[in-house]
Formats: structure tokens, sequence, C-alpha cells
């Protein structure tokens, strides 16, 4: 059963860049958790955003440079805040804070909170692409994350403020939450670093003609969690996803599955080098016998789906799997939960299997929680309550570490 927290205190840094707005989206929804949170800006960020902005989104007043001269607190301000913070998100971070840090230099507020401090660092940077691709900015962000303390959600390619096309915009503040929630969860271990993890989500779709198909109602939700704790903890993650799935944020490498036979294809290539599958997929049982190249009248529809069955790729990658990889299914279930899942379990091979219920509320498929039982190969059972997917994904990478 998942134990550890996804909150505690917050402390969000916040440098000199047009993507400080965004920040606010970060600051608002930790607020929303009743979850402590502090902003602090450098003089630069206040000229983009100002602390009253923060202070009302955090429901605490918003420090600055000028609060570091004042002698207002009965201890040193970067000390005091520096202790107060669980982890630290440095969202926009600029290349003068990087190159800064990097260093060990430290000259304002911020910079100094953040060598007062041993807590776990997020580090969002924004920039230009020509000034991300500096090899100047890039070894300054080598040499900071040599110190594990400092993790890295890399800039997402796209239009940028500037109107250039490329890398350097910063990660959304959703992004940005789930990876302080995780860093709260592990205290900042990475005990996934050189594992390669290969996550399967989203539901399969099996065509009779190009607009009608069997499918399921599966988003892809709880196999996002799935990826980001993995990469959280420092794994590789690879994300195998159906149709209708949640969008795989791009730090991801990911591909589309549309039917079950594409997911074969492509489990085929991702599974040999895999350490640990998560085959959170909802994968067809059967298939129309034909898929129609073109539109079929409706006059012939009862007539066209004869169904086959689709082979179960799980149970074959179990059978197919070298020594020491690691493979978890899941199932979605009503009523009775456990009996199924365990006969899955041992039909398919599997090393593990969590089994959740679709009739509970708070739990199935689309919402953003979830709930149901672990099961491993040695006979025990681990019941996880209902908790938000992030933390069941969490829960279940913690049992399987054993
Ligand atoms: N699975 C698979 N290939 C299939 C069907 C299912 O690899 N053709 C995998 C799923 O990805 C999941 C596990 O098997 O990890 C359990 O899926 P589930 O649908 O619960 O079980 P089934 O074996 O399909 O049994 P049933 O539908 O009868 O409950």
């Amino acid at each position: 059963m998942p134990t550890r927290a996804l909150t505690g205190p917050l402390l969000v840094g916040i440098g000199g860049g047009i993507a400080a707005y965004k920040v606010c989206g970060l600051v608002s929804a930790w607020a929303k958790k009743d979850a402590p949170v502090r902003a602090v800006l450098t003089a630069s960020a206040e000229r983009f955003i100002t602390p009253l902005t923060l202070a009302t989104l955090a429901r605490h007043p918003a420090y600055t440079d000028a609060d570091f001269w004042e002698p207002k607190w009965d201890r040193p301000l970067h000390i005091l805040l520096g202790e107060w913070a669980g982890v630290i998100v440095l969202a926009p971070l600029t290349a003068q804070m990087l190159g800064q840090l990097a260093h060990g230099l430290a000259d304002n507020l911020l910079t100094n909170i953040l060598l007062a401090s041993c807590a776990p660092v997020l580090l969002a940077p924004a920039m230009n692409t020509a000034m991300w691709e500096q090899k100047s900015v890039q070894r300054n962000l080598s040499l900071l994350l040599e110190d594990s303390r400092y993790h890295l959600l890399p800039p997402t390619s796209g239009r940028l403020a500037c109107d250039t096309v490329g890398a350097g915009r910063m990660a959304e503040p959703e992004e940005l939450e789930h990876y302080a929630q995780s860093l709260f969860w592990t205290q900042g271990q990475r005990d996934l670093v050189g594992k390669r993890v290969l996550v399967t989500g989203g539901g399969t779709r099996e065509h009779l003609d190009p607009v009608r198909f069997l499918g399921n109602p599966a988003t892809g939700r709880m196999a996002l969690a799935l990826a980001q704790a993995a990469f959280h903890r420092g794994a590789e993650v690879t994300v195998i996803h159906g149709p209708r799935s949640a969008p795989v944020p791009e730090y991801l490498t990911s591909y589309l599955a549309t039917s079950a036979q594409d997911m074969a294809r492509l489990l085929e290539v991702h599974f040999p080098p895999c350490d640990l599958l998560l085959m959170n997929a909802a994968v067809a049982d059967v298939r129309p016998q034909s898929n129609h190249p073109q539109k079929l009248p409706k006059a012939k529809l009862p007539a066209s789906l004869p169904l086959e069955p689709i082979p179960d790729l799980l149970a074959h990658l179990a059978r197919h799997r070298r020594p020491g990889q690691v493979v978890v299914g899941f199932a979605a279930q009503t009523g009775d939960i456990l009996t199924p899942a365990w006969e899955k379990l041992h039909a398919k091979g599997l090393d593990a299997l969590f089994a959740n219920p679709l009739d509970e509320p708070g739990s199935g498929f689309s919402g953003p929680t979830n709930q149901g039982w672990l099961l491993l190969r040695n006979g025990t059972a681990q019941e996880f309550p209902n908790a938000p997917k992030l933390a069941i994904a969490h829960g279940i990478l913690d049992a399987l570490k054993g």
C-alpha cells in the first residue's frame, strides 16, 4: 500500500523569462491541493510577472531581492527558506541562473536559497533555441546535472515567443507539478537509472472499415502516470499507446499503435531490450475477420461482423522473455477482481499483475485516480486504496523493487 506523499513544502524559484507567466499554473495547482507553496522571484523575473500575482495564487507573500536585504526575519531569509523547502522548482531556468548554479555562485535571494538548501531541485529551462544550444550553456547544464540533487525537465520544441521555431519552450505547468510530486514521493532518489522501461497504454481499435471499429474506453492516463513515474525515477522510458491516448510528453519516446497488430509489431522491436514491461494497454481480444478498405453500406453491416480472436500479446512476451526481464500485466475487472486476476497472472506467466475494479467510484477508465490490488508471483497481494494515478504508479514501482 503506498504510504508516501505526493506533496509537501514546494519552493518555486522564478527566473527572468517570458515563461514566468506559465509558472502561475504550478503555484495555483499546488495551493489548490492545500499544500504549502512559496514563490521567490529574481529581479528580472519581476519585470515579467508581479509578486502580487504569485502571492495571491500561493496564499502567501512572494519573496523578492528586496526581502533579502530586509532585517525583518529572525534568521537570514535564504537560510529559512532553504531549510523550509521540501522540493525546489526553478522555472523558467535562465542561462544566467544555470551558469551561476553550475559554478556554485550566488548573488541574489534565489541562488542563495539554492546553496543553503539540500532539497531536490527540478530545473525547467526556457530560452531561445540558439541560446539553449550554445556549447557554453550545454556545458553548464552537464556540469550541474553531475550533482544528483538536480533533475531536468527539458524544454520542448515549438514556436517560441521570439518567433524562432525550435527547442527552448518551457515544460507545461502540469508536467512541472507531476515531476515535483514525484520528487516528494522519492525524495529525489533515482532508483531506475540505467533501466529501460517499456509502457503500453490506451485502447487498441480493430477496424471493420475506415469509419467503424471495435474499441474500448481506455485513455492511457494510467499508462502516462506509470511512464512519468519511471522517468522521474531515472529510467529510460518508451511508451506505445493507442489512438485515443492522453498526449505523451516530448521527453518520452513514444509510438502510436492503432490496432493490436500494430502493438504486436512495436512490442517485437521494443520488448527485447527493455528491463521492465508495464503492459497497461487495453488490447482488444477479438477483431472483425475482415478490415474492408472501403466504407461498407449500412445494409451490409449486420452480416459483416464475424470475429476472430487476437493472440494474447502479453502471454507471448512473458513466454519469450530473457532472464531478468520483469513483466507486469494490468486487468480492469468488474465484480470479483481477485480470482480472475490470480488466474491471469498464472496463465500469462507474469511477475505481477495490477487488478483494478471498474465498478467502484474513483477507479477505472479516464479518471485522475485509481485503486486496486497488486498481485505478485510469490503469492502475495498488496491493496492500493484510492489515490491519484501517479501515486498508484509509484506504489507499483516501489513494490516491484521488493
Ligand atoms: N492483453 C494482451 N493481449 C490481448 C489481451 C490482453 O496482451 N489480446 C494483456 C493486457 O494488456 C493486460 C492483460 O493482458 O495487461 C490482461 O488483460 P485483460 O483484458 O484483463 O485480460 P484478458 O486476458 O483479455 O481476459 P478477459 O478479457 O477475458 O478478462
